[in-house]
């Protein structure tokens, strides 16, 4: 049986949840459903209102209409229409031009007169970075970022920035307007229970603390491989590239949580704070470091993909190693990749500890033992280590003591990231969103990659065939060091 969280108290007064961009495939998608199954779940504020803004011209009930067709097609196996039709008149609409002042006016007008005095507003920007300073800009000239005795947090979808300076830039802008505990910044593999699992993991046992550490670990590998290719957002993909899209964001962050030291409490800023220490315990590469842990590629057909440019270099796949240069981690290497159209779905992190310093029985491979964290799909935590098998006088054999959660939970447990990551911006807990310096320190390591990548053309862009796990390359960054990637190994698979 499932217990489910403890929610924090609201206070009380009307929240009111603005949505710009509200028209937009984000918004059908993931929001409404994952806010539907909050007032589901009761977790909403008592009181709310979600108000969409956008520039395609809808009235409320041609809004409604369009949210509950998305609602059939994503909302998942229980969607009902009796739930739906208490949800919907909490949906409205309002047109208008991100650009125009007078817009923002008539929203700051409309949400004075439906709320009678003190209340809450979240603003939420699904949509490009470009646009969030405008917005901000508008909604502060028109009051509305100032707090009354409720609250106002802006909640930012990613990307945040395309480089350091950009992301500095922003970062400043948004600053001018909100203090740093007003804004939200999404990246949506922190709302995953699996990833969040990877801290209780190593924090809510005491087995897994004492050898977490290089002198156990080996090295670790965090693959997030996508079989899906550019889908319907060719032209966003082709100018920012796997780098940008995945490694910035989500795995720098998986990173973190695996490589963290223990938080001194599940705090916003104390978690924030341990995951900070880990980005900047890793050195920016230098060109020659480029040339050497980095690998990029591209999947043999992109540029001739809709709407990709036909000389494109946009790398689909990375991988890179990486050192964590503290006490912890001196000297384990950490190997990271992500690409489109590769093999398989698949996000998982592997600790790989190290081999036995003797093989004592004569059947005996050095097989080092493995703990593997499924991050999607088949959520878990596998352990491998060696038996000895039966009938044979010493042979070992690798085995895996293995947890499911749709087996120990039961099928459907698992919510959308973006559920928790709404409740979490609705009761002002910020711990599993980027905070400011996060972020920079971010970009700090990849900008000189990207940097090498476009002055110096090194490495140079390797080529993969869609649907394998890519390129050489990828494979001989591991086989330099004497290692491989473990996922493709066929005892991890369907177990
Ligand atoms: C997004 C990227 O942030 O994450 C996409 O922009 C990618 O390109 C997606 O497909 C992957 O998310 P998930 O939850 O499917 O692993």
């Amino acid at each position: 049986m499932v217990t489910f969280m403890n929610t924090q108290p609201y206070n009380g007064l009307l929240t009111t949840i603005v949505i710009f961009g509200a028209s937009g495939d984000l918004t059908q998608r993931k929001l409404i459903p994952s806010l539907f199954n909050l007032f589901r779940k009761r977790r909403t504020p008592k009181k709310f209102k979600i108000v969409g803004f956008g520039g395609t011209a809808f009235t409320d009930d041609q809004f409604r209409e369009h949210l509950h067709k998305g609602m059939k097609e994503f909302a998942g196996y229980d969607f009902s229409d009796d739930d739906w039709n208490v949800f919907a008149p909490n949906l409205h609409y309002l047109t208008g031009k991100y650009t125009e002042p007078s817009d923002f006016q008539k929203l700051a007008d409309t949400l004075t007169a439906s709320e009678e005095g003190d209340a809450n507003r979240l603003f939420y920007m699904a949509l490009p970075p470009t646009l969030f300073p405008t917005i901000i800009e508008n909604l502060d000239a028109t009051g509305q970022l100032h707090e009354n005795g409720g609250w106002r947090r802006v909640v930012l979808e990613k990307p945040f920035g395309t480089d350091l300076p950009s992301a500095v830039t922003l970062n400043k802008q948004v600053h001018k307007a909100l203090n740093e505990n007003q804004i939200y910044r999404i990246d949506h593999y922190l709302g995953k229970e699996t990833v969040q699992n990877i801290l209780f993991t190593r924090f809510a046992n005491t087995i897994f603390e004492p050898i977490w550490n290089r002198n156990y670990i080996d090295h670790v590998q965090i693959t997030v491989a996508e079989k899906v290719g550019l889908e319907h957002r060719a032209k966003f993909y082709d100018d920012v590239g796997v780098l940008r899209d995945m490694f910035q964001n989500h795995l720098l962050q998986l990173l973190s949580l695996v490589a963290m030291e223990p938080p001194a409490s599940f705090s916003a800023s104390h978690l924030r704070n341990e995951k900070v220490k880990v980005l900047s315990a890793i050195q920016p590469m230098t060109p020659e470091q480029v040339s050497v842990n980095t690998v990029r590629a591209q999947y043999k057909g992109y540029r001739n993909e809709a709407k990709v440019d036909p000389t494109s270099t946009t790398p689909t796949y990375a991988a890179l190693r990486l050192f964590v240069n503290n006490w912890r981690w001196k000297g384990v290497p950490f190997y990271l990749r992500s690409g489109k159209n590769l093999a398989e779905k698949q996000s998982q992190i592997i600790i790989q500890f190290k081999e036995p310093p003797l093989a004592m029985f004569p059947m005996q491979t050095m097989k080092p033992n493995l703990l593997v964290l499924y991050l999607q799909p088949d959520e878990g935590v596998h352990l491998r280590f060696e038996a000895k098998a039966p009938d044979t006088v010493n042979e070992t054999r690798s085995v895996d003591m293995e947890f499911h959660y749709e087996s120990a939970f039961g099928k459907s447990v698992i919510p959308e990231a973006y559920e928790r990551l709404l409740l979490d911006a609705l009761q002002g807990d910020a711990s599993l969103f980027t905070r400011a310096d996060e972020v920079e320190s971010a970009w700090s390591l990849i900008d000189p990659i990207l940097q090498t990548w476009q002055a110096h053309q090194t490495p140079p862009l390797g080529v993969y065939k869609p649907g394998s796990w890519g390129p050489l390359e990828g494979y001989d960054l591991l086989a330099r060091d004497g290692r491989r990637w473990l996922n493709e190994e066929a005892s991890l698979h369907d177990r």
